[in-house]
């Protein structure tokens, strides 16, 4: 997004564990997320950077010990469509990555080369399982997973979000409720309109 008034300044990393630092770092690189970092971990375990570009990295951790995955609670269910995208409160649900919408087609394709198992929506259109978007689509998405099964997304922005209409579900709080709070977003709009 070309104005954003975050103060932040985008991702630097996000940290999953795995079980097997050879595989991990394998799949990546065949993907395009070289390794750039590694580091020896006290107890055993390591911890690496891999270079998502646009400076923001993936990173893993191994651990000796670690206690096993816990499928639907700390992460995806192993069939979506089955169980739902359902996880726990804190858990680490998925991890999105950006590519050009001019490479989305090519990025899919290079995925299913590899062997991985790829599916794709186009969020916000009509007919969100069509293989190409409509002007309704606001980000086209494919969903894979890694070795331990971890869900990644690999996703393009059709358009800037920050519109009227992307903020008009209002927030609601734990009990469902819908709360009467306006985003700063559409505060600056309404200062600008007066
Ligand atoms: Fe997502």
């Amino acid at each position: 997004m070309s104005k954003s008034s975050a103060t932040t300044r985008g991702l630097s990393h996000v940290a999953l564990v795995c079980s097997d630092m050879y595989e991990t770092v394998k799949f990546w690189e065949e993907i395009g997320v070289p390794l750039v970092k590694m580091e020896e971990l006290p107890g055993g375990g390591q911890h690496s950077f891999h270079d998502m570009g646009n400076g923001a990295m993936l990173s893993y951790m191994t651990f000796q010990g670690a206690p096993a995955a816990a499928p639907g609670i700390a992460s995806q269910h192993l069939d979506v469509r089955k169980d739902g995208a359902k996880t726990a409160i804190a858990s680490m649900n998925h991890v999105a990555m950006d590519v050009p919408k001019e490479r989305f087609d090519e990025m899919v394709g290079k995925l299913r080369a590899l062997g991985h198992k790829v599916f794709t929506i186009n969020h916000g259109s009509d007919k969100p399982f069509d293989k190409e978007p409509d002007a309704k689509t606001w980000i086209r998405s494919m969903y894979f997973r890694d070795p331990d099964n971890i869900a990644f997304e690999i996703a393009s922005l059709m358009r800037e979000l920050g519109t009227k209409e992307d903020l008009a579900p209002q927030v609601k709080n734990a009990k469902g409720e819908r709360v009467d709070y306006v985003p700063v977003l559409l505060r600056k709009t309404r200062e600008a309109a007066e």
